[in-house]
C-alpha cells in the first residue's frame, strides 16, 4: 500500500502476474485502479468498510451517495440483494457480464457506507477479463469510475494517473475501455423497471428483454450521475443545434475566446473555414462516438480552450446515454 510521501502508484500492465498483487492488496484493504468495459474503476473490498471509506475520500464524494457493488458472476446476485424479482433474474441473464447495474433491495449485511444509507443495493457483473479476474480472486468490489467527483470519467490508466495521481495503492492498465461510457442503471424496487441512468446498454435493448417499456426514474433516489452538473469536463460547453454553431462560433472567435468545436464529419458547411477555431470530428455511429467522447474531453480540457462548442446528437434512443453526458457537463457550465 502506499505509505504518505509514496512515490507514485504502481501503473501496471494488467498480467497474471499483476492482477494477483491487486488482488492481494484489495484483500488487505488496498484501493486499486483497475479497467471494466465501461470505464476505469476505483476498486476496493466491498465488505471493509474503512477501504470502501477510502474510496469516498479519494474521489472527494459526499458519503450519502451509493456505490455500485460489482460481483464475479450472477450466482451472487441473492447474496447481496433480496427479494429479486423475475425481472431482474431476467436482465441479470441476457446482460451480465456487462455495462447493465440492477437497483434491488438490499441484504441485511450491505454496509451503510456502500449504499449511502440507503435500503437497495446496486449490483452489476463488468465484462473485462481484468475486472472478472480481480472479482473472482477477491469477492465483491465496489468500484465508483476513478475520477474526482462530478468530473469526466477515466477510460484509460493514463487518465486515472491524471485524476487521482499516487492516491491509488496501485493502477492496472488492461488499455482503452471498449465503451466508453458508464453502465445503464435500472431500479426494480417498484412496481416497474425504472431508467436511472442511460448507458452502455440501450433502453431498446432493455425494453426488448423485458417484454414493457422502462419508466422514469422515480424522485427521491439519490444518484450522483443524475445530477444536473455532472461528468464536466473543465472548460466550459456548450452544446447547439448544427445551424447555430457557426454563428456562435464567429461571436465566440470575435471577442478573442479560443474556440474548439466537436462536430460531425458532414455537419454544415463553413465550420471549416471558420478563423480561431478547431475542430474535433466525431463518429457518426453513437458506439464509436461513446468510446471517444470522454478522451476527447480531455484532449481538449488539455489544451485550454476557453470554450467547447459540441453539435447537438441527433434525438433518437441510441444516442441517450451521449446526450445525457453532454447535457450535464453543460449545465455545469451555466452553474460555474
Ligand atoms: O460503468 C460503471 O457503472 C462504472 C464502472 C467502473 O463499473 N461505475 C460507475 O460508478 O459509474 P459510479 O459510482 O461513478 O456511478 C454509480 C451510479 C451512480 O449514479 C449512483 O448514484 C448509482 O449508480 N447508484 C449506486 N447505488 C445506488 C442505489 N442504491 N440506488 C440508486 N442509485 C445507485
Ligand atoms: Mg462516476
Amino acid at each position: 500500500m502506499n505509505l504518505p510521501g509514496a512515490q507514485t502508484p504502481v501503473c501496471l500492465p494488467a498480467t497474471a502476474a499483476t492482477i494477483a498483487a491487486a488482488a492481494a492488496c484489495l484483500r488487505n484493504g488496498g484501493v486499486v485502479g483497475f479497467p471494466t468495459e465501461t470505464v476505469y474503476g476505483l476498486g476496493a473490498d466491498a465488505t471493509n468498510v474503512d477501504a470502501v471509506r477510502r474510496v469516498f475520500a479519494i474521489k472527494g464524494r459526499p458519503a450519502e451517495h451509493p456505490l455500485i457493488v460489482h460481483l464475479a458472476s450472477r450466482d451472487w446476485l441473492t447474496h447481496w440483494a433480496r427479494n429479486v424479482p423475475a425481472s431482474a433474474e431476467l436482465l441479470a441473464e441476457h446482460f451480465w457480464p456487462g455495462p447493465l447495474t440492477l437497483v434491488l433491495p438490499r441484504q441485511p449485511h450491505v454496509a451503510d457506507a456502500v449504499t449511502g444509507g440507503q435500503a437497495s443495493v446496486a449490483l452489476r457483473v463488468p465484462a473485462h477479463p481484468v475486472a472478472l479476474a480481480l472479482l473472482q480472486a477477491t469477492g465483491a468490489l465496489v468500484a465508483p469510475s476513478a475520477n474526482r467527483f462530478g468530473r469526466i470519467s477515466p477510460t484509460t490508466a493514463e487518465h486515472v494517473r491524471e485524476e487521482l495521481g499516487n492516491a491509488v495503492d496501485m493502477l492496472l492498465d488492461g488499455g482503452p475501455c471498449a465503451i466508453g461510457v458508464e453502465s445503464t442503471v435500472i431500479s426494480l424496487l417498484g412496481e416497474q423497471p425504472a431508467l436511472l441512468r442511460p448507458g452502455g446498454i440501450s433502453v431498446a435493448q432493455l425494453e426488448a428483454v423485458l417484454g414493457r417499456p422502462l419508466v422514469a426514474a422515480p424522485q427521491g433516489v439519490r444518484a450522483p450521475g443524475r445530477l444536473p452538473a455532472h461528468y464536466a469536463p473543465a472548460t466550459p460547453l456548450e452544446v447547439l443545434p448544427t445551424a447555430q454553431l457557426a454563428q456562435r462560433a464567429t461571436v465566440l472567435a470575435r471577442d478573442g475566446r479560443r474556440v474548439a468545436l466537436l462536430t460531425f464529419a458532414n455537419s454544415s458547411a463553413g465550420l471549416a473555414t471558420l478563423p480561431a477555431t478547431h475542430r474535433e470530428v466525431m463518429p457518426d455511429d453513437a458506439i464509436s462516438y461513446a468510446r471517444l467522447l470522454y478522451a476527447t474531453l480531455r484532449q481538449l480540457d488539455a489544451r485550454a480552450f476557453d470554450v467547447l462548442l459540441v453539435e447537438a446528437t441527433p434525438d433518437n434512443p441510441e444516442w441517450l446515454a451521449i446526450s445525457d453526458r453532454l447535457a450535464r457537463a453543460a449545465f455545469a457550465t451555466l452553474q460555474a
